[in-house]
This record gives structure tokens, C-alpha cells and sequence, in this order.
């Protein structure tokens, strides 16, 4: 049996389905990015992160990220980075750090959206900082590893 090409997208699990919801385009998204940015620099604890990362231009960082929530939420295939390798190179990063990271975040999409689709994002976010922060802080206790070391 062959499913009807709606059905078929309804099988899939959400968060690989494309947003379609009037207000969502690269338009919005990159508001969202530039307002979203603007706090993170001028936050005491995260303004200095970013700064010694990004030392020129943030045009390059804005429109990257632009490409990976357009990717993340409507599906575009604009983003072609590495994010876990881009995280772990960052050494002074710490979990309380992502949680500074997603309240300024859920902030933002609060003022751009109404809450419901506020929610997409934030879930998003939060699915990836959780598997950022995984990469970047989980260790194996010693007893758990399989080679004794
Ligand atoms: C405390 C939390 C975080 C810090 C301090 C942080 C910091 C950074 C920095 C410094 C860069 C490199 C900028 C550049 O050189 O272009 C970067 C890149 C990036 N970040 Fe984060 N980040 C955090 C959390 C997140 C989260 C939660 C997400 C996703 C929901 C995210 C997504 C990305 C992406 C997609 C890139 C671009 C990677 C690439 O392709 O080069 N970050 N981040």
C-alpha cells in the first residue's frame, strides 16, 4: 500500500517535518538570530565568550546561524557546518553556560512569536544543547569503560 504523499509526511516524526506556518521564513529567522545575538553580547558571561571567537565580522556568524535554524526548522539544507566540532573547541564552556544560552534564547523567541511556535524553537534548542553538552562534558565513569582505563 502506498500512502498518500500527507499521510506519508504525518508518519515522520515531527522534528523531521519542515514548519509550514505563516510568519516562519528566512525573513523571521534571521530576526530572530540577529535579536537573539544581541542579547548574547551584551550578557556578562557569554559576551566575552563569543568575543574572543568571533574577533572581526559577525555578518559571516549571523548568516550561518540564519542558514541552521532554516535548516532546523524549515528543512532548507542551507547549513553544511560541523556544530559538535565547533563546541568542543571551546574549552572555558560550561553547563550553566547553556542554560544562560537557552533563557536568553527562549527570551527572544517569546518576543518574535506567539507560544506556541516559540515552543518549536525553544524544544529544538533544547534537543540540541542536550546533545552539544553530551559531546562536550559526558565522560564515562572509569568503572564503565569497557578497556579498564
Ligand atoms: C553556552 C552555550 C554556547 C556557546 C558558548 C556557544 C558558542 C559558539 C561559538 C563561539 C561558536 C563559533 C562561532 C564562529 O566562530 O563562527 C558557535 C558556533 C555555533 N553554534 Fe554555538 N554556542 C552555544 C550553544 C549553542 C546551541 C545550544 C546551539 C544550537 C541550538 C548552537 C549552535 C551553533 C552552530 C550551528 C554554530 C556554527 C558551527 C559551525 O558550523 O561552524 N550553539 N557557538
Amino acid at each position: 500500500m502506498t500512502l498518500k504523499p500527507a499521510l506519508a509526511d504525518r508518519a515522520r516524526p515531527v522534528a523531521e517535518q519542515p514548519l509550514n506556518h505563516a510568519g516562519v521564513d528566512r525573513a523571521s529567522i534571521g530576526k530572530l538570530v540577529r535579536e537573539f545575538y544581541a542579547k548574547v553580547r551584551s550578557d556578562g558571561r557569554l559576551g566575552p565568550i563569543f568575543a574572543r571567537e568571533i574577533t572581526g565580522d559577525w555578518e559571516p556568524h549571523l548568516e550561518k546561524m540564519t542558514d541552521f535554524w532554516c535548516s532546523v526548522i524549515l528543512k532548507s539544507g542551507d547549513y553544511h557546518g560541523r556544530p559538535v566540532l565547533a563546541h568542543l573547541k571551546l574549552k572555558d564552556v560550561t553547563e550553566a553556560d547553556f542554560e544562560i544560552w537557552l533563557t536568553l534564547f527562549a527570551k527572544t523567541t517569546a518576543e518574535l512569536f506567539d507560544p506556541e511556535l516559540a515552543g518549536v524553537f525553544v524544544d529544538r534548542a533544547e534537543r540540541i544543547a542536550t546533545s552539544l553538552k553530551l559531546a562536550m562534558f559526558f565522560r564515562l565513569a572509569p568503572s564503565a569503560r569497557a578497556d579498564g582505563q
